[in-house]
């Protein structure tokens, strides 16, 4: 049976582990091959744990396991220049690029009064311009390519609000503008941009201190802590339910849809 994405490439942010992983894997079944980068180390300022070269060794075994080609470098998406020239040199060699999709990206729970100017940086740096970023080194591939799907990863917090993470919002939020702005721009190169919006999902994002600083920042004001309850009797989503959503819109099955911003988050924006 072939794929909805058979001799296609994609270009993955955050591919180590998590959703980007899980975005690889399901790409690769789907018939694509992958170009992956991850910063794949330490990232100050969050309490869960970081990502390491294993992890992105390891996606680049379970791609590999599906027969499909994967390129790979530790690139932090701060890095105009170096995600250039992988990109660059990634696409001469597998011939085109047709899906681009900016995962990567960071959470740092703080109530606004004890978030500091360098949680609010980093978290712009990173979720915003390195969004910007990826789709700047990626973006003009597709036109050379006659059309593609580039699908950004938002989330409930880009629609709606969570609480105790302005940082955070403000970053999702502007993830969304930026889908809808890229989108109007590049529709004439037949060129779809689409957000996708987890609730919470069950990743390495919630290891470590993770549960422990939510658990803290909600007893600050618990009238706010139920907002983004799901309206489904699941709590988390997995990795690959963001996967099969990100591969919908990547494939011609969403050949109409652009400017969409795709809740996956059994209700929960709406609680
Ligand atoms: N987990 C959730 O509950 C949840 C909910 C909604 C949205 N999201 C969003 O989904 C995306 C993926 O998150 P996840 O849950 O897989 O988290 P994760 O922490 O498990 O994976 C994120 C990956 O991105 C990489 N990354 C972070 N900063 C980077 C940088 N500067 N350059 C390159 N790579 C970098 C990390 O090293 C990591 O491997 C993020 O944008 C996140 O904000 C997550």
């Amino acid at each position: 049976m072939t794929g909805k994405l058979e001799g296609k490439v994609a270009f993955i942010t955050g591919a180590a582990r998590g959703q980007g992983r899980a975005h690889a894997i399901k790409l690769a079944q789907e018939g694509a091959d992958i170009i992956a980068i991850d910063l794949a180390g330490p990232i100050p300022l969050v309490p869960y744990d970081s990502s390491s070269m294993e992890d992105l060794q390891e996606t680049v075994r379970l791609v590999e396991a599906l027969d499909r080609r994967i390129l790979f470098e530790q690139v932090d998406v701060r890095d105009l220049d170096a995600m250039r020239g992988f990109v660059d040199s990634s696409v001469a060699e597998l011939g085109h690029l047709d899906i681009v999709v900016a995962n990567a990206g960071i959470c740092i729970p703080a109530t606004w009064n004890e978030t500091t100017p360098e949680m609010f940086q980093t978290t712009m740096d990173i979720n915003v311009t390195g969004v910007w970023n990826t789709v700047m080194v990626g973006a003009p591939h597709l036109v050379t390519a006659g059309g593609g799907s580039i699908i950004l990863t938002s989330s409930y917090a880009g629609k709606k609000m969570q609480p105790f993470m302005v940082h955070y919002t403000a970053s999702k939020h502007a993830v969304t503008g930026m889908t809808r702005a890229f989108a109007a721009e590049l529709g004439k190169h037949s060129i779809r941009v689409n957000s996708v919006h987890p609730g919470a999902v069950n990743t390495p994002m919630g290891s470590g201190d993770m549960i422990e600083a939510i658990t803290r920042t909600n007893a600050s004001n618990p009238a706010l802590a139920v907002m983004g309850t799901p309206f489904l009797p699941v709590y988390s989503a997995e990795a690959e339910d963001i996967a099969n959503a990100v591969a919908f819109l990547a494939s011609d099955d969403a050949r109409l849809i652009t400017s969409e911003h795709l809740s996956i988050d059994a209700g929960s924006q709406y609680f």
